[in-house]
């Protein structure tokens, strides 16, 4: 490529590339499964380990870390003002099952790096620059997604995370004190309204974008809305010998006629941007055995809340006379997760000078991914960073992104945050 990322040679702060890039590297060991990428899902103990890793290196560097009851990670000065509104600069480090190293906990990392930089500077601010990692950002193994930011701003739905378990059973409440949070102490995550002036986020694309028009940076301007439908089919198991075909109420066959439904709603019908069932699981599942119960997990995304709304009622419809026609039951019950989510006008600004700054070119983009950033929206003005994702594969181990163009990606966050801080 011809991409030109040398660093400009003026006393301009830049981050210590090398020291982003060994954290990062020792960070990826933590879940690593060898040839499967990382397993280090949300509320676990490899998220718990990558926390206390990063909480380590940093107070190494004269920073205090603590741990939140909703296992987020706070990184800041030590000597910083408790009163000061913050700049708030961060993402997740759990991963989705064979995930990537770079989704989420590059930005992380980035973000300790930045407010370190800054600590090292010691100048008056207008804000303080704080780090975080939220906890359970993917919702991979306790179907929770965006756990962390939602108890850091308060919107948490006390209830649902009390009966919430994982596949075997066991209560996300026990997963969190286990690994340093504590659901009875919840309400204390929140932080007071106001106390957030500022959050930037540093995240790889995860889509072709960026590495197809070759530019280092893309600017956010706004972050898809997701809806998840838990979708469950009630047949009736049998006899694959005996039980004739025309007698047969079989839960898969109509499950797969669901999956093609969720399909066709973004293609053929045109009424949201993508969907998908990522998630299907089948009783007995026997060779033998007609299936009588299926469990699927789909989920629509668009850039618009009311074609979000519009997909989610043909969906219920449709599969309401699924349900008739393949003498099942159909049930499905939806979780609006995010909204489609605006950036703030002043952060894209202050990212994009950051840029040209540095000298990087940058696109304003949308994100077709979720992120933290979203749920800070509600309680604070929100800017996002990207850099490109090599062949835009992400959610897999194949993750990558080369090492000049994360730390142009680092500096960006670095340059914008100064702009915030001083402002
Ligand atoms: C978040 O990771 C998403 O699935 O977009
Ligand atoms: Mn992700
Ligand atoms: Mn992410
Ligand atoms: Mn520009």
């Amino acid at each position: 490529t011809n991409r030109s990322l040398a660093r400009p040679t003026d006393d301009a702060p830049h981050v210590d590339s090398a020291q982003l890039l060994s954290v990062l590297a020792e960070i990826s060991r933590i879940g690593a499964r060898t040839g499967a990428g990382i397993t280090r899902t949300g509320l676990g103990p490899e998220e718990a380990q990558a926390r206390a890793y990063l909480a380590e290196r940093y107070r190494r560097e004269g920073l205090a870390a603590r741990t939140d009851p909703a296992g987020n990670l706070i990184v800041r000065r030590r000597e910083a003002d408790p009163a000061k509104p913050v700049l708030l600069l961060g993402s997740h480090v759990d991963t989705v099952v064979h995930g990537g190293r770079l989704d989420g906990t590059y930005g992380v990392v980035a973000a300790c790096e930045v407010v370190r930089v800054l600590a090292r500077q010691g100048m008056e601010s207008a804000y303080e620059p704080v780090a975080v990692a939220f906890s359970n950002e993917e919702g991979a193994r306790f179907p929770y997604p965006f756990f962390g930011s939602l108890g850091l701003t308060g919107q948490l739905d006390i209830a649902c995370a009390t009966t919430m378990t994982d596949r075997d059973g066991t209560a996300l409440s026990t997963a969190l004190r286990a690994a340093g949070g504590d659901l009875d102490m919840i309400e204390a995550a929140a932080w007071p309204d106001g106390s957030i002036a500022g959050y930037l986020e540093l995240h790889i694309e995860q889509g072709p974008v960026l590495e197809d028009r070759n530019i280092p940076i893309g600017v956010v301007e706004a972050i898809t809305g997701r809806t998840i439908i838990d979708i469950t089919v009630q047949g009736v198991q049998g006899h694959a010998g005996t039980t004739p075909m025309s007698l047969r109420r079989d839960a898969l066959v109509a499950a797969a006629q669901v999956v093609l439904a969720v399909q066709r709603l973004a293609t053929t019908r045109g009424l949201c941007a993508v969907s998908t069932v990522g998630c299907l699981d089948g009783e007995p599942n026997v060779t033998n055995v007609i299936p009588g119960m299926v469990r699927l997990t789909a989920e629509i995304r668009d850039g618009r809340a009311e074609r979000l709304r519009a997909a989610e009622r043909a969906l219920v419809a449709e599969l309401s006379a699924l349900g008739s026609a393949t003498g099942t039951r159909i049930d499905m019950d939806l979780r609006p997760v995010t909204r489609p989510t605006q950036t703030d006008h002043r952060l894209r600004e202050a990212v994009a000078t950051a840029a040209d700054d540095l000298g990087l070119t940058h696109l304003e983009m949308f994100s077709g991914a979720g992120h933290d950033a979203q749920i800070v929206a509600r309680s604070a003005p929100i800017g996002m960073v990207f850099v490109p994702s090599r062949g835009g594969i992400s959610h897999a181990p194949q993750e990558h992104t080369d090492d000049d163009l994360l730390v142009a990606g680092a500096d960006t966050l670095l340059h914008a945050a100064l702009r915030l801080v001083t402002e």
